[in-house]
C-alpha cells in the first residue's frame, strides 16, 4: 500500500520534477545521479568504509564536515576550498582551524568518481552521502539522502566564524543560530546527538574545569568525578590538542548515551550540558532521547535530511567541481 503510493507518487510528481531539476532551480531528490552516475552512492560507501576500518574517528569527521559545510552559505562544499585567488578558505576559522578533518577523504572519493563520471556528483553531495554512510557504519540510522546540490565558487570565513555555534556560546545563541538556518529546537538537540561519536580537544571544554563563569570556579553542572579526570589530561595551561571522547561511554556507537551522559552531569562539551536548559523545552528531549534510543535515531535522520537541504545550489547556479579543494577555472 505505503510502496505502491511511493510508486505512483514518483512516476507523477517525482520523475517530471527531475528532468525539470536538471535544468533549473529546483529541490533535491535521492534519484539524482540515477542514471548520471548510477555507481556513485556505491562508489562513496565504500570509499568511506575503507577509511573508516582505518581510522574509526573519521566517520565522526566526515559527519562533522557536512554541518559545518551546510552551515556557511548552504550546503555547498565551500568548506573543501582551498585558500587561493579571492578565497580565503573557511579551513582557517576558529571552529575548523586545527580541527576539521577528513579532507584527504573527500578527495579519494571525489577522485574515484571523476573516473566513473567526470564531472556529474557534486562534493556538496559527497560531504552529504559520507555523513549518511559514516552514521551507519558506527552503528546509527540510516537515510536517503536527498541529491543534486551544486559546489559553491567561493568560501565564507567570517561566516564560517559566526555562524557555526561556539562550545561555550549559550544555550539562547545556539538556538539563535540553528533557527537562522531553519532548524528547530527538536533539530538541534537530535542533530547535537552527533556528539555520541568522536573527540574534543581540551581546549574546547578547559573553561568548564578551572573558570567556569570567571570566578575560580569549575562548572558546577559538570560532575565532579568526571571532571577530575578530565583535568588529569587537560591541564590549566599547556595539552591544548589532548583529545577526549565527546561520549565517554561507548565513544564508538551511534546510540544515545550522549544523552544519558548528558542526564549524568557528563556532557564534555558546555554546549552539550546546557541543553539541560529548562526553559525552552530541550530538557524534555534530552530525557525522551536518553531514554528511547530508537525515537532518537529516527529524529536524528529526520533532522540530517533538513540540515541537509540548507540553501543548497541547484540549476545552472554553481557548479560541479573538478576538484574539491578548488573551483573550476
Ligand atoms: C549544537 C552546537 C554544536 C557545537 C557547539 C559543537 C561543537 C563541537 C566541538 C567544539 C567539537 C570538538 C572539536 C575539536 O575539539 O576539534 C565538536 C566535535 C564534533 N561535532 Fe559538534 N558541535 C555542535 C553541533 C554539531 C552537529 C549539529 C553535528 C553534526 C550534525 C556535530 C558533529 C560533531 C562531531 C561528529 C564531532 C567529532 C569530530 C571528530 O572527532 O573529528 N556537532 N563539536
Ligand atoms: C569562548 O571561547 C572563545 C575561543 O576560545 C574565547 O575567545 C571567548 O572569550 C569565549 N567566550 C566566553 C564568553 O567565554
Ligand atoms: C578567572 O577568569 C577571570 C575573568 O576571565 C579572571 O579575572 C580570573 O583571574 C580567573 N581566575 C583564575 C583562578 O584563573
Amino acid at each position: 500500500m505505503a510502496k505502491s503510493f511511493l510508486l505512483v507518487f514518483t512516476f507523477l510528481f517525482v520523475a517530471p520534477l527531475c528532468l525539470y531539476g536538471k535544468t533549473s532551480a529546483g529541490f533535491l531528490y535521492p534519484q539524482f545521479y540515477d542514471h548520471s552516475c548510477p555507481k556513485a552512492q556505491e562508489i562513496v560507501k565504500s570509499v568511506v568504509a575503507k577509511a573508516v576500518a582505518k581510522d574509526v574517528r573519521m566517520a565522526a569527521s566526515l559527519l562533522r564536515l557536512h554541518f559545518h559545510d551546510c552551515f556557511v552559505k548552504g550546503c555547498d562544499a565551500s568548506i573543501l576550498l582551498d585558500n587561493s585567488g579571492s578565497i580565503i578558505s573557511e579551513k582557517r576559522s576558529v571552529p575548523n582551524r586545527n580541527s576539521a578533518r577528513g579532507f584527504e577523504v573527500i578527495d579519494d572519493i571525489k577522485s574515484a568518481l571523476e573516473k566513473e563520471c567526470p564531472q556529474t556528483v557534486s562534493c556538496a553531495d559527497i560531504l552529504a552521502l559520507a555523513a549518511r554512510d559514516s552514521t551507519v557504519l558506527r552503528g546509527g540510522p540510516s537515510w536517503e539522502v536527498p541529491l543534486g546540490r551544486r559546489d559553491s565558487r567561493g568560501a565564507s570565513l567570517s561566516g564560517s566564524n559566526n555562524n557555526i555555534p561556539a562550545p561555550n556560546n549559550t544555550f539562547q545563541t545556539i538556538l539563535t543560530k540553528f533557527k537562522l538556518k531553519g532548524l528547530n529546537l527538536v533539530d538541534l538537540v537530535a542533530l547535537s546527538g552527533s556528539h555520541t561519536i568522536g573527540n574534543a580537544r581540551c581546549t574546547t571544554f578547559r573553561q568548564r574545569l578551572y573558570n567556569q563563569s570567571g570566578n575560580g570556579q569549575p562548572d558546577n553542572t559538570l560532575d565532579l568525578s568526571y571532571a577530575a579526570q578530565l583535568r588529569g589530561r587537560c591541564p590549566r595551561s599547556g595539552g591544548d590538542q589532548n583529545l577526549f571522547f565527546l561520549d565517554f561511554a561507548t565513544p564508538k556507537d551511534f546510540d544515545n548515551s550522549y544523552f544519558k551522559n548528558i542526564l549524568a552531569s557528563k556532557g564534555l562539551l558546555n554546549s552539550d550540558q546546557v541543553l539541560l536548559t529548562k526553559n525552552g523545552g530541550s530538557r524534555a528531549l534530552v530525557e525522551q532521547y536518553a531514554e528511547n534510543n530508537e525515537l532518537f535515531l529516527e529524529q536524528f535522520a529526520k533532522s540530517m535530511i533538513k540540515m541537509g537541504n540548507i540553501s543548497p545550489l541547484t540549476g545552472y547556479r554553481g557548479e560541479i567541481r573538478k576538484h574539491c579543494r578548488k573551483i573550476n577555472s
